[in-house]
């Protein structure tokens, strides 16, 4: 079915003749042709609801950039949305809860959600996406972790220290369970239908690991993770924690398939720690901002840490959204061009 399944050969384990390449954030602004049919538009997430251009603009960096993957163009914030809790993405800004998520009440309030009811915007673009690929590259779905999902409810907004949801921890671990087994829930049916609709791969996003000690991390995000893992035998899952480096033990343990690296992992260290895994990442996405010369020995630098299998090259976070194409090609094409000599 698939003329390109590098990327799910890898991620299972498998041995490729080349290692796949695509980048977190590549369906966006760095793209002159997204920002174009963005800037017709009345805001990102009409963008999003609409299936035939998320579907579009999902397609945008295969065609652009040469990636041996797609990822459906959506956000995370459409879960609690889902759940109940609309978000807004304010210009230059970011994301915006008007109302958020402060006691008991609140959270008995939010729905565990149905896919096709309060999702479906989403499992169309999916079809769509497949569709319009007609097998080129796999179809990357994905969600955020809980415990982000949940720091975005309670807090409201992006934020250095989220430190109101992470008082809820300290002040109501209870009621913080109490929401976070409702995020899973929706997660895990939500993941399932992306399945269903098309997708090859699932990621789950855990952007906020990094700010929570050790202990939390464990009780209040690995374990909901784990939840997820075992609930989705049928693709392989990729967990994604920024800064959760502790955890990177506890996540091969997990059913999932791939861990994702951010750039402050050594992936020569983690390789003895995760088994068979495969793992994700990880450039610096500020090291695009050098030189072509200096991007290529970059990437070669990073191929040589991780070995030439088991290995789904990518950067350590999403592409910024001020990065030169040029380079980002640059990066790919060096991935598909030294990666064989590994082998
Ligand atoms: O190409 C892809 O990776 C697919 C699209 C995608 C988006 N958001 C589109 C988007 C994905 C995978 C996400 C995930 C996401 N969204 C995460 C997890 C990954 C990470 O970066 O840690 C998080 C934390 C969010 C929440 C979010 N969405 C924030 C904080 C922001 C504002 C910051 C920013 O980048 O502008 C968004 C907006 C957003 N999501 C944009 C895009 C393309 C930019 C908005 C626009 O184009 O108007």
């Amino acid at each position: 079915m698939l003329k390109n399944d590098l990327l799910l050969r890898a991620a299972r384990g498998e041995e490729t003749e080349r290692t796949p390449v695509w980048l977190m954030r590549q369906a966006g602004r760095i793209l002159p042709e997204y920002r174009a049919l963005r800037g017709r538009l009345s805001g990102f997430k009409e963008l999003v609801e609409t299936p035939a251009l998320a579907a579009e603009v999902t397609i945008q960096p295969v065609d652009a950039l040469d990636v041996d993957a797609a990822i459906i163009f959506s956000d995370i914030l459409v879960v609690p949305e889902a759940m109940g809790l609309t978000y807004e993405m304010v210009e230059a800004k970011g994301p915006l809860f008007p109302e958020t998520i402060k006691n008991a009440q609140d959270v008995a309030r939010m729905r565990v959600a149905d896919p096709e009811e309060h999702l479906g915007y989403v499992l169309e673009a999916l079809r769509v996406t497949k569709r319009a690929l007609n097998g080129r590259v796999p179809l990357i779905g994905f969600a955020g972790a809980p415990w982000t999902i949940l720091a975005y409810m309670v807090e409201g907004h992006g934020s250095k220290t989220f430190s109101k949801a992470r008082r809820m921890l300290y002040a109501e671990p209870a009621l913080a369970h109490e929401l976070l087994a409702k995020i899973t829930a929706t997660t895990i049916a939500y993941l399932k239908a992306q399945v269903e609709a098309g997708a090859n791969i699932v990621q789950v996003f855990d952007s906020w690991a990094g700010i929570l000690p050790p202990a939390h991390y464990q009780e209040f995000s690995t374990r909901y993770i784990a939840e997820i893992c075992r609930a989705i035998p049928e693709v392989p899952v990729t967990v994604f924690a920024k800064g959760a480096f502790w955890a990177v033990e506890e996540f091969a343990q997990l059913p999932c398939r791939t861990i994702g690296l951010d750039w402050n992992q050594d992936a020569r260290a983690v390789r003895p720690l995760v088994g068979d895994k495969t793992l994700q990442g990880n450039l610096d996405p500020c090291a695009l901002y050098g030189s072509r010369e200096q991007v290529r020995a970059a990437t070669i630098a990073m191929l040589d840490q991780f070995g030439p299998h088991r290995h789904i090259a990518n950067l350590g976070h999403g592409v910024y959204p001020d990065t030169n194409p040029d380079n980002v090609k640059v990066f790919i094409e060096t991935v598909k061009e030294y990666s064989p000599k590994l082998r």
